[in-house]
């Protein structure tokens, strides 16, 4: 029986193990995690993380083939393949601070295995690193090997929150980098044959390592990049009248462009594009290539403008001035049908709203209020659990993510429990715009033609 462990048990590592667990029932899976309240709430009825489908797939295998467990080191020990999905956060202090990937934890996963294994290893990045992270990684398992054999593979995940299990059903393709040696293309086809449980073998591409692990940061990075220039987009169809719907449209419909993450927004946010940016543009800097790095950097100066120039539309609106007015936001979560609140443009579209003295009551269906309450240190907010709570008597709401809930709301009693003039800046354009003013809501959204109250109040970018 092959035995798989894997070392960290967050938003990657959890629903990746389950996946495979539920797929290869011959294959024993542990998942491994220093923090004991994570391993815990795995084991228990209430997951760590939403994500649709995930609680199903758990229930299926765990205990069976599926466990998970702080005793790191143990399983390490026992498993043949081992997966390094820990955290790889944006270094906040010393060289390449606010760029790099800050590798302490990888590091450190990296000496755990050397120290405590006592059989051959295949191990296998699973976090996005920066390129040529691998071969720092098999240094340090290769000079203290103690004879053991170890083969580092790179197996980036493509995932994305809230549809984590559908994803990882059906991907549409899985990449694994390794070493062109004959050890190092027995390690890829071993890894190979566990995925060949439920992708087909023409999904299933291999390449070097280097070309894996750049090939997740360009990824992301050409990702963000079209949110970006649809976003750009969107500021220039609000100042001629355009509609950056229809316009997202019309260009998707070219099969060289396609019709996919083209949906202007408030930004983007998540624990993967701006990190995975900010690495590539310090990569790109460390190799002598400045122009480049600037090019990428741009995707990140828009999504910044996006969310200052959607503040500024707010207060702009309410004549320049949210001081003491009450705010209502709908959505605080990155995107819909997750709970995580990394990197979401709510945090600085909160803290600009606060900036300018505004009282904000916020609402999300999955994020908890401490979470909320950590993201927004130092500031007061009330956070409440109905969006009917948070509306009532405000002046203006939010929306910052697209749930779908939001499109149902009895905007009616909404409206007749507002201050007027009542106003409706939506972030994620789910609202429909025509209907509400209709009930006489004055709406903003996003790259949509503005209405005569709002060219009255431009906007200062
Ligand atoms: C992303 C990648 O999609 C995934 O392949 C990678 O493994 C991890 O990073 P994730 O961050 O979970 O996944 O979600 P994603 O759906 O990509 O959304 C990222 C952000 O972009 C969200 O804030 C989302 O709201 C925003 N977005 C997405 C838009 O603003 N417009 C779009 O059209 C699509
Ligand atoms: C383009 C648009 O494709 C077309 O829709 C529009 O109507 C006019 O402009 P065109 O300039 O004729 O058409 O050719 P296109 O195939 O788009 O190529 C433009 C340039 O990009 C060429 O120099 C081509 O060599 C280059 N290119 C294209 C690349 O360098 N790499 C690619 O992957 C594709
Ligand atoms: P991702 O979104 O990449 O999955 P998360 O932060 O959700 O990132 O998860 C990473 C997990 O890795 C965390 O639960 C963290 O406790 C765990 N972790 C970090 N370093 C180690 C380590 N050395 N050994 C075991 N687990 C670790």
């Amino acid at each position: 029986m092959v035995k798989i462990c894997c070392i960290g048990a967050g938003y990657v590592g959890g629903p990746t193990m389950a996946v495979i667990a539920v797929k290869c029932p011959a294959i024993e899976v542990v998942v491994v995690d220093i923090s004991k309240p994570r391993i815990d709430a795995w084991n228990s009825d209430k997951l760590p993380i939403y994500e649709p489908g995930l609680d199903e797939v758990v229930k299926a295998c765990r205990g069976k083939n599926l466990f998970f467990s702080t005793d790191v080191e143990k399983h390490v020990a026992e498993a043949d393949i081992i997966f390094v999905s820990v955290n790889t956060p944006t270094k906040t202090r010393g060289l390449g601070a606010g760029k790099a990937a800050d590798l302490t934890y990888w590091e450190s996963a990296a000496r755990m295995i050397a120290d405590v294994s006592k059989s051959d290893k295949i191990v296998v990045e699973k976090s996005t690193v920066p390129v040529k992270t691998a071969e720092a990684i098999e240094k340090i398992l290769t000079h203290n090997s103690k004879g053991i054999n170890y083969q580092i593979l790179s197996n980036p995940e493509f995932l994305a929150e809230g549809t984590a299990i559908e994803d990882l059903f059906k991907p549409d393709r899985v990449l694994i980098g390794g070493r062109e040696t004959p050890e190092g293309r027995k390690a890829v086809q071993a890894l190979k044959e566990v995925y060949a449980h439920w992708v087909p073998e023409e999904n299933i591409i291999t390449t070097n390592l280097w070309s894996a692990e750049l090939s997740k940061l360009a990824a992301n990075a050409f990702l963000a990049q079209r949110i970006s220039s649809v976003n750009a987009m969107s500021a220039l169809c609000e100042a001629t009248g355009a509609n950056v719907s229809e316009v997202s449209y019309a260009i998707g419909k070219d099969s060289r462009i396609g019709p996919k993450f083209l949906n202007a927004s408030v930004g983007f946010g998540g624990s993967c594009f701006q990190k995975d940016i900010l690495n590539l543009v310090y990569i790109c800097e460390c190799n002598g290539l400045p122009e480049v790095a600037n090019y990428w950097k741009q995707v990140i100066k828009i999504n910044d403008y996006q969310k200052s120039r959607f503040v500024n539309r707010v207060v702009s609106s309410m004549f320049n001035t949210v001081s003491g007015k009450k705010v209502a936001i709908l959505g605080f979560a990155f995107k819909k049908d997750t709970g995580d609140t990394r990197e979401t443009p709510a945090i600085d579209v909160c803290k600009g709203l606060l900036g300018d003295k505004a009282h904000v009551s916020i609402y999300d269906p999955e994020v908890t209020e401490d979470q909320i309450q950590r993201d927004l240190a130092m500031n007061k907010v009330s956070v409440v659990w109905d969006a009917y709570e948070a509306t009532k008597g405000a002046h203006a709401v939010c929306i910052l993510t697209e749930w779908n809930q939001f499109k149902e709301l009895d905007y009616q009693k909404i409206f007749d429990n507002m201050q007027k003039p009542a106003f409706i800046f939506d972030g994620r354009n789910v609202v429909d715009a025509e209907k509400l003013r209709g009930i006489g809501f004055i709406v903003y959204s996003i790259g949509k033609p503005l209405d005569a109250w709002l060219k009255d109040m431009p906007a200062i970018a």
